[in-house]
Parts: C-alpha cells; structure tokens; sequence
C-alpha cells in the first residue's frame, strides 16, 4: 500500500479523529457481534500508547439522515469499545456542533470520545465539504481504519481527508494487503469462489476475477441463474431471468475456467424444515427449489481446489442458515481450512459461514468488509483509500 499510515505520522499529544466501522449488528440495543470493534482495537491502542487524544467516528445502519433516531444510536458500540479497551468511552450527543467540538478539544492524551451517528445527518452521505469540515474541526490528524466503509465517498470517508493530514490505520492496511494479494500477482494456483443470492451485483466481480484466478467455482442462489442459462429448468429455484443473457456470455468467455454445481440439495419449499433430497442440476422437478450444492458438486469443487495457493471466497454455497441445507457451504469452509492455500474470505455471509463452521481460526483473513471487498475485487479504487496521504 503506497498510503501513509499511523506509523508515518508523529500522535503524540494531538487529537486524532478517526474513522471505523462500527455498523454492527445490534438486537434491541445489544451488539450482538463484535468482530468489527475488535479488529479496530489495534490501531485504538496504537493511537493512545502514543499519547494521542481519540475521538472515534462511525455510521450504523440506515437513518433517515433528519437528525438523532435512538435504534441507531452508536451509545451500545461506545459500551462495548469501553469494555474492550478496559477504559471509559464518552459517547457525545452528536458528531459536529459547538457541544461536541468543545468535548473534543477537553480530551486529555490517552482518553475516548466516540461522536454519535455520523448518518444523522444526510450530509454524511452528500459529502457535503461543509459538514466534513466541522468534522475535521475536532481533530489534528484523520485516521482511516473503516475498510468496512471505504468504498463509500462519504464526508467522514472521504472528505474529511482533505481538511486533515490523513493516513490509514492497521485494520486498513491488513485489509489491502490480502484481498491486494487477489489482485495483483496472486500465488497460482489461485482459485476464486463465489456465491450468495444474486448475480446482477457480482457481474463486474465475475468479469474481472476470470482475467485474474485460475479457476472460478461459482455456487448459491447466483449459480441458478447461469445453470439456467445452461438450458436447465430451474423449477421454482432463485432465478434472475434478467441475467441470463450476461450469464450465457460470461460462460462462454470463460474457457473453462468457471465450475457450476453439477448437484444440488431441493426443497419443496423455502423453509428450514422443507422436505429436501438430492438430484442432478438438471434435473429440478416441477414444484421445488435449490436450496444448497449437492455432494458430488462438493467432490467437483473439492478438486478444484486441491494444490491451491490462494483462494478467495465470497458469497456461501446455501442457504447455510438453514440447517439442512448447510452443509455445502461448511463442507467448502472445511476443505479450505484443511487446503493449506492462503485463504481470504470477504463478506458478512462467508464470515458468519466460516464461524458457523468453527473453522474461522484456520482461514488467512477473514475481510471486515462486504461491500468494500467485492468492490475491490471488481478492481474498483475505494474512495476511502484513494482520499489519504501518499507515502
Ligand atoms: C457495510 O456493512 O457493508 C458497511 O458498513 C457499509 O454500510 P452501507 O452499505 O450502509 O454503506
């Protein structure tokens, strides 16, 4: 990574504004995974153990952007980095404003201050220069760590960067550096794996991932739809019929690299206790759905990946949450936990998939970013990262 980073930059006695990405998941107030405060936590001490003042910044959700809505209030991630870092974290009524301005330049060297939603403003997301200002008022130096968020161009993103001397934090860098190893010079063999519901936002993944991996096997909701372009009834599975054309030009451009289930696990209906069996992915009959791959697709794709140096996995192979058709998606985390390869996994499924199949430890990275993966992967420069200081 050719950006500066906080190990560029002389912390001691400044206040740091730093932006991370605490959209946690949250049930009636509670945080219910804390993966993306931890991974954080490096950079946090980092920062204080040099002196610094924090002052954390992050969205959660979707607000309305018309002002303070308590279901997205960031108060519950504050309880929590407090807890983690063993220290009081102060949650301020806002994240711009004379009040939080004057609670931010009260921060003494080594103290936390974490500013409310910065989506309670529907500046955040227009990037409005203004609101990004009063943002960077309250800190001396901007620190990046939201890899989750940095495909967004948003003001405390993107542009709050150009008010503030402005360098990564290690979640950031840790980030580029793995999912960077999918794009420019990966080990080979590298093999590509995707999956989820739906191909219409994985075209441009499809597309440049085949001029770069070695192999790309493709499973979940998103391979019915290129199965179908096969000529295969799919029956009452996910299908969309609007990609099928994409889907046909994307099999035939891809010399052979691109597996598809060759099997697959049915349902009569799409509920955790359908009747399910195995068939053929030719061979749906009329009134049910695929619902996961089948074991012979598992053998296929097992192959595949035998010898490989790097794999990439975005998107699981079923629909995992429902036991009885989960077991494709933990049979492909297993192999990659048993392969040896460097493992990359992006996404908040495969995530949650490779937990879920207690082999979370034995993968390379596990990528804090969705959205910002995939977009990195499609080759797309984040604007969160392109925003800060070069080396
Ligand atoms: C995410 O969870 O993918 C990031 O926090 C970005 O959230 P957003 O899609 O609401 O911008």
């Amino acid at each position: 990574m050719n950006k500066k980073t906080v190990k560029d930059i002389n912390l001691k006695g400044k206040r740091v504004l730093m932006r991370v990405d605490f959209n946690v998941p949250m049930d009636k107030g509670v945080v219910t995974d804390d993966k993306r405060i931890r991974a954080a936590l490096p950079t946090i001490q980092y920062v204080l153990e040099q002196g610094a003042a924090l002052i954390v910044m992050s969205h959660l959700g979707r607000p309305k952007g018309a002002g303070f809505e308590a279901e997205f209030s960031l108060k519950p991630a504050a309880e929590v980095l407090g807890k983690l870092l063993n220290q009081p974290v102060q949650i301020a009524p806002d994240c711009i404003g004379p009040e939080v301005e004057a609670l931010a330049k009260s921060l003494k060297p080594g103290e936390v201050l974490m500013l409310e939603n910065v989506r309670f403003h529907k500046e955040e997301e227009k990037n409005d220069p203004g609101f990004a200002k009063q943002l960077a008022a309250l800190g001396e130096i901007y620190v990046n760590d939201a890899f989750g968020s940095a495909h967004r161009a948003h003001a405390s993103t993107e542009g709050v960067a150009k008010f503030l001397p402005a360098v990564s934090g290690f979640l950031m860098e840790q980030e580029l550096e793995y999912l960077g190893r999918a794009t420019l010079n990966p080990a080979r063999p590298y093999i590509a794996i995707l999956g989820g519901a739906k191909i219409s936002d994985k075209i441009a993944v499809i597309e440049n991932l085949l001029t770069k991996c070695d192999k790309l096997i493709i499973g979940g909701g998103m391979a019915n739809t290129f199965l179908a372009a096969k000529g295969y009834a799919m029956q009452d599975s996910l299908v969309e019929p609007g990609a099928i054309e994409t889907a046909k030009k994307i099999i035939a451009n891809a010399g052979g690299k691109l597996l598809l289930p060759i099997d697959a696990v049915i349902a009569d209906k799409f509920e955790a206790e359908a009747a399910n069996k195995v068939v053929d992915a030719d061979k749906v009959p009329a009134g049910w759905r695929i619902m996961d791959i089948g074991p012979q697709s598992v053998v296929l794709f097992s192959d595949a990946l035998k010898g490989a140096k790097l794999v990439v996995w975005n998107g699981p192979m079923g629909v995992f949450e429902m036991p009885k058709f989960a077991e494709g998606t933990f049979a492909i985390a297993k192999v990659l936990a048993a392969s040896g390869a460097t493992t990359v996994i992006g996404g908040g499924d495969s995530a949650s998939a490779v937990k879920k199949a207690g082999v979370a430890k034995q993968m390379t990275h596990v990528s804090t970013g969705g959205g910002a993966s995939l977009e990195f992967l499609e080759g797309k420069v984040l604007p969160g990262v392109a925003a800060l200081n070069d080396k």
